[in-house]
């Protein structure tokens, strides 16, 4: 291997930064590697957009947010826009372009860009997989991606917040929180932030169990209430709750819609003033924690390990102290849900957390 290339893909989280560093140090330094920067993940590759990529380029960025290298969530190049509503397979236009400028391609990506990955490393590419998401909820076995603690602190100091203002003005505050598919965010940031409800997308909740939940507090004369709800949870009836309020949109969880709805339906029904806070993409920007940048900083070491070693078609992971690789192939079979039968959840529960299941 001379040269290897870099991308970034799909949203971005705090520690991409200290990836692409780790990965130019490591591959300089300890194999004499050279390495590259496609712009703006897989729409950089097709449109040749390469950036060199030196100790000069990455230094400073350990401690910044977002990548150097520019991100975009939509380009897929077995299903590349060519026109209006036209789409393509430019798969093999892809392979040539990587292979024109590098001996392999590291992803720093979500289930997205690492399930691109999967299929280009099906036909013969030279891929390893960095896992990165806030949501924590890819395949990765045990380990935990990078952004995640970053995003969680977030949200815990959010709720450290709103408990002082909660408590003052008797009301109950509704925080959400992202995590479209799984609720690590708000399980970890609810428990952290002292939470009373918590609302997850795998565990469908009723208004009657969080009713019961505020009732017990009124009981113990504690006239405030915090819940947090991730924007993929669902009533036990579905997304039906949902569209009622935000019929208008095609997509109402995305619209940060769950919040608004839970915090207008309590109010609703017990007559206590509620008011809602969507953290939204604050969740994603600023600084990575000193976690983030520890763990950004192995799986890039680790990356340009498995490169230097050939050992292409895998995703590095950090199963208690050691790196692990796991096979692109079950990371893009699906995405980590929260564990419903988890230790974590239960210790939630005794101490009186309410899931409204
Ligand atoms: O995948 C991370 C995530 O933060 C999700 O929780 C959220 O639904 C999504 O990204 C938002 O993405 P975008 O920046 O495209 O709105």
């Amino acid at each position: 291997i001379k040269r290897v290339a870099v991308l970034t893909g799909g949203g971005d989280a705090p520690g991409l930064n200290a990836v692409i560093r780790a990965i130019v140090k490591t591959a300089i330094r300890e194999y004499g590697v050279e390495v590259i920067g496609f712009r703006d993940g897989f729409k950089g590759v097709m449109e040749k957009l390469v950036t060199p990529l030196s100790e000069r380029e990455v230094s400073g960025i350990l401690p910044r947010g977002g990548t150097i290298l520019g991100t975009t969530n939509r380009d897929n190049p077995f299903h590349f826009q060519v026109g209006e509503g036209v789409y393509e397979d430019r798969s093999d236009q892809c392979i040539d372009i990587i292979n024109q400028y590098a001996d392999a391609l590291i992803i720093i990506g979500g289930d997205g860009s690492l399930s691109i990955g999967f299929e280009l490393a099906q036909k013969g590419l030279n891929i390893v997989g960095c896992p990165k998401t806030i949501d924590n909820d890819l395949a990765v076995g045990e380990a935990k991606t990078f952004g995640f603690d970053t995003a969680y602190a977030f949200a815990t100091e959010a709720l450290d917040r709103l408990h002082s203002t909660a408590e003052s003005h008797h009301r109950i505050i509704v925080l959400e929180v992202m995590g479209r598919y799984a609720g690590h965010i708000a399980l970890h940031s609810g428990i952290a932030g002292g939470a009373d409800i918590i609302l997850l997308p795998e565990i469908p909740f009723s208004y009657d169990n969080i009713i019961k939940k505020l009732e017990e507090r009124q009981n113990q004369n504690k006239r405030f209430s915090l819940v947090v709800v991730a924007e993929g949870a669902k009533t036990r009836e579905g997304e039906l709750v949902v569209q009622n309020y935000v019929s208008q949109s095609p997509d109402p969880i995305r619209l940060g819609g769950i919040g608004e709805v839970v915090a207008k339906e309590l109010e609703r029904l017990t007559g206590i003033e509620c008011r809602v806070t969507v953290l939204g993409h604050l969740q994603r920007g600023g600084s990575p924690t000193p976690h983030d940048r520890i763990l950004a900083t192995r799986y890039g070491v680790a990356a340009m390990d498995l490169v230097a070693q050939g050992k292409f078609g895998s995703v590095v992971a950090l199963a208690g102290d050691s790196l692990k690789p796991i096979p692109l192939a079950e990371v893009a079979k699906g995405i980590r849900k929260v564990n419903t039968a988890g230790d974590l959840l239960k210790c939630a529960k005794k101490i009186g957390i309410s899931f409204g299941d």
